[in-house]
């Protein structure tokens, strides 16, 4: 598949060479343009891309990666999604007015998207411990979408055990930051760590 992401730091890194590891193309784009990514892109491979936030979100499957206050201008550049796939992996601080889960607010600045949220609940530095073998990660994902949930599974196999919470307001309350199960690390041997 090919995964457009908005955003190239941390974690959009982290899940990029996940993502080529296991046979998929990504796309990486920023706020200062394909250029600026041109060496990263490099590094990461014949794969791998950079492109504009509108390039790397007509791909099928796009992660959504900046940090929560940059959300809505990266996302305002992207009219119409179309019913592609947005995957919310922002964290949003606790000081926020909570009035309404994150992905609420996200879908707000989506129109068009069939939003999970996935990928925010495990801390990057923990998922780059290379510890061998390493056990299957489960990684929550929320949203309103039984097929764009089954997609964004396909791709996180192996290496996470993808666990559906359900819709993405009852999940969302779960798994976003300040809920139960965020910076919960579990895997399948059920070893705990906070
Ligand atoms: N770090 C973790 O362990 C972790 C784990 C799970 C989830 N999260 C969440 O994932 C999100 C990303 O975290 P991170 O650690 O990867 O942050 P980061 O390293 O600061 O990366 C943010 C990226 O967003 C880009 N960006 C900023 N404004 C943009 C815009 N308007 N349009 C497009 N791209 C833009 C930045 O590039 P430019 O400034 O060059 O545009 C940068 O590449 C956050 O919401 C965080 O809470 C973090």
């Amino acid at each position: 598949m090919k995964i457009g992401f908005i955003g190239a730091g941390k974690v959009a890194q982290t899940f990029a060479r996940y993502f080529l590891q296991h046979g998929h193309e990504v796309v990486l784009s920023n706020s200062r343009g394909p250029e600026s990514l041109d060496n990263l892109a490099k590094t990461l491979g014949p794969k791998a891309r950079a492109a504009s936030v509108q390039e790397a979100a007509d791909q099928e499957l796009v992660i959504l990666a900046v940090r929560w206050p940059q959300a809505e201008q990266a996302l305002a550049q992207v009219p119409d999604w179309n019913g592609r796939i947005l995957v919310d992996a922002t964290n949003r601080p606790l000081d926020q007015d909570a009035t309404r889960t994150a992905s609420e607010v996200i879908a707000d600045y989506a129109p068009g998207a069939r939003l999970v949220k996935a990928l925010n609940t495990l801390v990057v530095d923990w998922i780059e411990d290379d510890a061998d073998p390493k056990p299957e990660l489960v990684l929550f994902l929320s949203g309103d979408d039984a097929e764009a949930k089954q997609k964004l599974a396909a791709v996180l196999q192996p290496g996470f055990f993808p666990v559906d919470l359900g819709g993405l307001v009852a999940g969302g309350k779960l798994q976003q930051f300040g809920g139960p199960l965020s910076g919960l690390h579990l895997d399948l041997i059920k070893q705990l760590k906070f």
